[in-house]
């Protein structure tokens, strides 16, 4: 069923686990993942960056990820992830989305909270959610490129402040995690989180969740957090299937038999963050 961010993390929220939000790049990773989350019985995010929309056909984006959405036995929320502009927003609503991110983490402050403010205002009067990020991930998601220098944790006040003003559904924090894989063995603010916890009452969420130690995030969910984004990991999952699918059917020119274990290797990728974030069995 086809439900908003909204309801999906008041959902976590009660139950003390966090939704994963996963990256959809093509769309027969659509089905391939809301068999998974059916199967689990796990509530699932599908989002898609305006990249991947583009790649994908806004409108065959709508049908095919509406129907399939409204068919699945489980919650499905639909989000625009890292939306750069009002347009964006626009477009993604246009396309049947249930939730949209406007991100303007770059801006300053007064402008983030206008920016954010005026998709809440369409987004709310369609029913859609919105998600927010104050403070800045660092690393690469598409377009998003943010060098460790410019880096910054959410600040709590500002949290309280920019919630109270914009009227955001779920708050996205900077504490810790990068875009992509890490040169790195992460660790992240659990402190920073517990206390943007206590500033804000909303759902928060963990972007650049790829590579992340599993008791690292669980630790994150103990503390308040409802989406866990994760896309670098389902990608590069996909793409060491297929070379792999290649390299052992080397007269195969068939998509079905050689896309078929990347397709797989995506499928186990989102069971094991479900069970992760421990939103199986929840739905
Ligand atoms: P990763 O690519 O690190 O999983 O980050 C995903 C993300 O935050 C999407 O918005
Ligand atoms: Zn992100
Ligand atoms: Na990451």
């Amino acid at each position: 069923a086809l439900v908003t961010l909204k309801e999906a993390l008041a959902q976590a929220e009660a139950g003390g686990y966090a939704v994963p939000a996963i990256n959809v790049h093509s769309l027969e990773v659509l089905p391939a993942v809301l068999q998974v989350a059916a199967e689990e019985r796990s509530p699932v995010i599908l989002q898609f960056t305006e990249g991947t929309l583009k790649f994908c056909g806004y409108d065959n984006v709508r049908v095919l990820a509406g129907h399939l959405a409204r068919v699945t036995p489980v919650p499905v929320v639909l989000h625009q992830d890292h939306g750069a502009s009002y347009e964006v927003a626009v477009r993604a609503i246009q396309a049947g989305f249930s939730s949209v991110m406007i991100d303007a983490s770059h801006l300053p402050l007064e402008e983030n909270i206008a920016a954010t403010r005026k998709v809440v205002e369409l987004a709310h009067a369609c029913g859609v959610s919105v998600e927010a990020e104050l403070g800045r991930v660092p690393g690469q998601e598409e377009e998003v490129v943010v060098s460790e220098a410019e880096a910054t944790y959410t600040d709590p006040a500002e949290a309280a402040r920019f919630v109270a003003e914009t009227g955001v559904d779920a708050l996205a924090v900077a504490v810790g995690t990068v875009h992509g894989f890490y040169k790195w063995e992460p660790k992240l603010a659990h402190d920073r989180i517990a206390a943007i916890r206590e500033a804000v009452r909303i759902p928060l969420v963990l972007h650049g969740g790829s590579g992340v130690p599993d008791a690292e995030v669980q630790r994150a969910i103990q503390l308040g957090i409802r989406k866990v984004n994760v896309s670098t990991e389902g990608k590069y999952a996909w793409a060491q299937a297929l070379r792999q699918s290649l390299a052992d059917q080397p007269g195969e020119f068939d998509p079905r038999p050689l896309l078929t274990p990347a397709l797989k290797a995506v499928q186990e990728v989102v069971r094991a963050k479900i069970r992760m974030v421990g939103s199986h069995g929840k739905a």
